[in-house]
């Protein structure tokens, strides 16, 4: 049933191309518009949305970090995403307007479940996206858009992170397009990209020895930081959040801006720092902090493990190890950048003896609040 592979998490993380393409499949018609009737919320409903608000948890909330930068620039409506065990407790400003998105793998999760039922209590449309059909959340919710990963077995959730994204840009996208925006051509374009994403997929999956080899090299470290800007952020999140439930270390996540707020005093010598690049193409201003920020703390001595776009060449010179991903929207890097993190942990959760599908302390589905 592992198809071959030690892990389910191996298998899980290979079938992503799959999981990517199958949550797209019969979404976009032939004139590349998204065609999301499953969604039954009608169309002036989802006009009339003036305030989106994501509830999730663990990897689920990384997703939801990264559809709000999609949701507010492709539809300029705000958008908030709360960890769902905090939401309902601080007493959450929530209209008919309010469109909230619960996004779960499982469909079981206990502190996803009472946001979302505070929100209904609040008259608010709750769409969930979601990986198991039938499950709670997308019973109890008034629409649900589902990820077609396929059952996600391996306790670390990796494909279904995927898919949940895919499933958020469709949404962000959709949204768009039945209100019209601005950003017409681009969503056009995106939708574009987004087809063809899942061969980018492929192509990273192709490319991940040189991490294997590094994940295991750092095998005795006691800690890894992580920093991203912009969907960077939440990809370094998640990064760190992998690397904490399988390989049992010390990980955190920054926005690299926050560096000199703080945490740029933990830096050592030889520590290792992940770095989520963003393109270089289009927001320079981005791309030019970034590459000072891993200026900075290569002059402290950190040990930089750089995820940088093909063809990137201005990063090369402060990137003690370099890993490639393909060009992308900046939106959509994401889909991308996760990838090589996954396997990173995975490897390193490997070469520490851990158990990889079934890490200590941790359940698949947690149904307790
Ligand atoms: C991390 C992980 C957890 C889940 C979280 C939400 O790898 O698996 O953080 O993402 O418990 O679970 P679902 O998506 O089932 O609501």
């Amino acid at each position: 049933e592992k198809g071959g592979y030690d892990y389910f998490m191996l298998k899980e993380i290979a079938e992503q191309p799959k999981a990517v393409a199958d949550t797209l499949l019969g979404r976009i018609d032939a004139a590349g518009s998204l065609t999301l009737d499953e969604v039954r919320i009608p169309v002036h409903e989802l006009r009339e949305v003036d305030k989106v608000v994501i509830v999730a948890c663990g990897t689920a909330f990384h997703a939801g970090l990264i559809a709000k930068y999609a949701i507010e620039h492709w539809t300029r409506i705000p958008c908030e995403v709360e960890l769902a065990s905090e939401f309902r407790y601080r007493d959450p400003i929530l209209g008919t307007r309010s469109l909230v998105i619960a996004i779960s793998q499982s469909g079981e999760t206990m502190d996803t479940l009472m946001a979302l039922r505070h929100a209904r209590e609040q008259g608010s449309k709750v769409l969930a996206i979601c990986n198991t059909n039938g499950s709670t959340i997308p019973r109890e919710s008034d629409a649900v858009l589902y990820t077609h990963a396929g059952p996600e077995v391996a306790v670390a959730s990796t494909k279904a992170f995927l898919t949940q994204l895919v499933a958020c840009y469709l949404v962000a996208l959709y949204l768009g397009q039945v209100r019209g925006t601005k950003w017409g051509d681009e969503i056009q374009a995106v939708i574009r990209d987004l087809s063809q994403i899942s061969g980018e997929v492929e192509r990273v999956l192709e490319t991940m020895e040189p991490v294997r080899e590094l994940a295991r090299s750092l095998a005795d470290k006691k800690t890894v930081l992580f920093l991203g800007r912009h969907v960077g952020y939440p990809v370094a999140l998640e990064g760190a959040l992998k690397l904490k439930e399988l390989a049992y270390m010390h990980a955190e996540g920054f926005a690299a801006g926050e560096l000199k707020h703080g945490p740029i005093a933990l830096i050592e010598d030889d520590l290792p720092v992940v770095v989520v690049v963003p393109s270089p193409r289009g927001r320079s201003v981005l791309y030019d902090k970034i590459v000072s920020n891993i200026q900075e703390i290569r002059a402290r001595g950190a040990r930089t493990i750089v995820i940088a776009e093909e063809g990137d060449e201005a990063v090369v010179p402060y990137a003690d190890h370099l890993i490639r991903i393909p060009a992308t929207p900046t939106l959509l890097q994401p889909l991308v950048a996760t990838v090589p993190l996954q396997v990173f942990a995975c490897e390193l959760a490997t070469a520490r003896g851990n158990e990889v599908d079934q890490p200590r302390n941790l359940a698949k589905s947690v149904t307790v609040e």
